[in-house]
């Protein structure tokens, strides 16, 4: 299903109908609190939403969706998905995946809270990366903005890194585990955040990313070529915004995004905007070096100025990540489970979750460890490392 905005206004009534009957409270009740809760001053927001106008950032839509689902206004995962696709939601598989988790499962009847082959969205189910993330925000926290190239090998967790960053600011304290670290910029309501998924062959289409972009930065211009799209920015960006771009690599090998169209985004950054636009990238190795072997050379990757390398949780991180299992690990396996991922993000949660299944089968002896060791052999480059 392709954005629809009839679609979308169906499904939101839907939803509204459907908790306002379950919980035997009026409509108009529901939508002040669901509104509210996911950010806005009342049931308005929701009551605009309903005639078929989409929320204006990929975030709000993120929100009420977490909201609807929180009071069971999806009947189960698809419904959820399909909502998000009606909103032209990028990534509406891997969220309903994260607000239906037992819907996921490989196991019959298995709730595991450890997430295996999609990125981490929600913010509760990420861990660690403190050190990064203090430092982005330091950058991001007054103009001009600081661009920042995030790099790191498949699967070390740059592109959960970026919905993390997207999300945190405005998430609400019940969305997160207790004592989890919220927002850290100020006033975390005024920045636009845009999330550009170059494995998503559409936004190699240059109108296509032209509109996802002005998009989530809330400029209704309608354009079709580079400059209209140069000069919507350049004209209308008023507050500080954060396009984050994952995978440079992929961009780069999208015919479509040519070196004048990497030349302009340079332009745009540092001229125009006066520094209320920066970009955060992630890339396997250098982007400049990626640039190169694309044949697409381009002054646009020198303003990357602070490149941080991704490397594995720390220690109290990944002990952190373990800790939330449902059946407590004892300190043999934690210290088993560390030392064979080497605090790598996706053979941890690989490992936690199998040790968690074998624990839920009553198995206390260590023969879940030969299956688990295979299970994460392809990951080996990363563990090494
Ligand atoms: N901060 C994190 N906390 C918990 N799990 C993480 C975190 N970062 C990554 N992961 C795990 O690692 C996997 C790969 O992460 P992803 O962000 O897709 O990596 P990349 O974009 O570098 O390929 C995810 O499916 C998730 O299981
Ligand atoms: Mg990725």
């Amino acid at each position: 299903m392709t954005k629809s905005a009839e679609e979308f206004a169906k499904l939101l009534t839907k939803s509204i109908r459907a908790i306002a009957a379950h919980q035997s409270v009026r409509i108009q009740d529901i939508q002040h609190e669901i509104g509210q809760a996911a950010g806005r001053r009342g049931g308005t927001a929701i009551e605009h939403w309903r005639k078929g106008y989409f929320p204006r950032r990929t975030r709000d839509v993120e929100k009420l969706t977490h909201e609807l689902a929180q009071r069971g206004g999806f009947i189960n995962r698809e419904e959820a998905e399909q909502f998000l696709l009606s909103a032209g939601y990028p990534d509406a598989a891997q969220l309903s995946n994260q607000l239906f988790p037992q819907e996921n499962q490989p196991l019959d009847g298995e709730i595991s809270p450890f997430i295996i082959g999609w990125p981490i969205i929600e913010p509760r189910h990420f861990f660690g990366r403190d050190y990064e993330v203090k430092l982005i925000f330091d950058l991001l926290r007054r103009p001009p903005m600081q661009n920042i190239a995030l790099i790191g090998a498949r699967r070390s967790g740059k592109t959960s890194l970026l919905h993390y960053l997207k999300n945190i600011p405005t998430a609400s304290p019940e969305s997160l585990r207790p004592n989890q670290w919220g927002n850290r910029l100020p006033n975390p309501e005024q920045y636009q955040w845009v999330f550009v998924g170059f494995e998503d062959p559409r936004m190699g289409i240059r109108v296509r990313l032209f509109r996802h972009l002005l998009d989530g930065l809330g400029i209704p211009a309608q354009v079709d070529n580079l400059y209209d799209f140069l000069d919507a920015i350049s004209e209308n960006l008023a507050r500080p915004s954060i396009i984050l771009l994952d995978d440079i690599g992929a961009g780069l090998a999208a015919p479509e995004l040519d070196q004048e169209f990497w030349w302009s985004l340079r332009s745009l950054s540092s001229n125009q905007t006066q520094g209320k636009l920066a970009f955060i990238l992630t890339a396997s190795q250098s982007p400049q070096q990626l640039a190169e072997k694309h044949g697409k050379p381009s002054p646009f990757f020198n303003i990357f100025g602070h490149l941080l390398t991704l490397g594995p949780l720390t220690e109290n991180e990944a002990r952190e990540l373990m800790l939330s299992s449902p059946h407590p690990f004892n300190e043999i396996d934690k210290a088993w489970i560390l030392a064979q991922s080497g605090g790598w993000p996706t053979p941890l949660q690989i490992l936690c979750h199998l040790r968690l299944v074998a624990l839920e089968h009553g198995q206390q002896d260590d023969s879940w460890q030969a299956e688990a060791l295979q299970q994460i052999a392809p990951l080996q480059s990363l563990t090494n490392s």
